[in-house]
């Protein structure tokens, strides 16, 4: 059976208690930590860079899932990948040479993965399977009917709480990032587990 894997996604964390957030993370049987960077130019908002992975690499042993949201992704590719990234997501949309820019990555030692955004084609990574460890489909509103044909991990992000999760689930998807929905909850801690037992509920 596919296991159901939460990445919480440190965006929504208190940044002046990033350590302890990471801490209450790990405690709560995260499986990975989903890292958003930003350029301000692919999206209109700034995030971290290199020195916040560091720091994240440094407090936890959770695989950090890198989401690349900037143009011209392949230029930070060996500084993340030194700061201790485990997995670095380049968007489709502004990846001209995907199966180069895919195959550095592993070259790198990190998992490689491709983001889509809602309104882009999913036939966009066929020719590059093979290069694939993960596709993030980015989602406003969940239901991913026939994206099962790729066996490897397949991630949703965007707005996954109580209430999404679980079709995402039954549509294929295995991974979900969740921001809002585990740094909001009254007890973020039991968040993930309770995100996670929707899932199971529906297996
Ligand atoms: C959005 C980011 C997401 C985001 C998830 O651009 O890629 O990872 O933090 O947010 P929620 O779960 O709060 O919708
Ligand atoms: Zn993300």
């Amino acid at each position: 059976m596919t296991r159901i894997r939460i990445a919480p996604s440190i965006l929504s964390a208190d940044f002046g208690r990033l350590a302890e957030e990471v801490a209450m993370l790990e405690a709560a049987g995260a499986d990975s930590i989903h890292v958003d960077v930003m350029d301000g130019r692919f999206v209109p908002n700034l995030t971290f860079g290199a020195k916040v992975i560091e720091t994240l690499r440094r407090r936890t042993s959770l695989p950090l899932d890198v989401h690349l949201m900037v143009v011209e992704p392949e230029r930070y590719f060996d500084d993340f990948a030194a700061a201790g990234a485990s997995g670095l997501t380049i968007h489709a949309e502004v990846s001209p040479h995907l199966q180069r820019q895919l195959t550095r990555i592993r070259e790198l030692g990190c998992l490689a993965g491709v983001a889509l955004n809602p309104s882009t084609p999913l036939n966009v990574v066929e020719d590059v399977l093979e290069c694939l460890d993960l596709l993030l489909v980015m989602s406003v509103n969940p239901g991913f009917g026939g994206q099962s044909f790729i066996s490897q991990s397949i991630e949703v992000d965007g707005g996954i709480n109580r209430d999404t999760i679980a079709e995402c689930w039954e549509a294929g998807a295995d991974t979900f990032v969740a921001g809002n929905a585990i740094f909001s909850a009254p007890d973020p801690r039991a968040e993930v587990g309770a995100l996670r037992a929707q899932c199971a509920r529906r297996v």
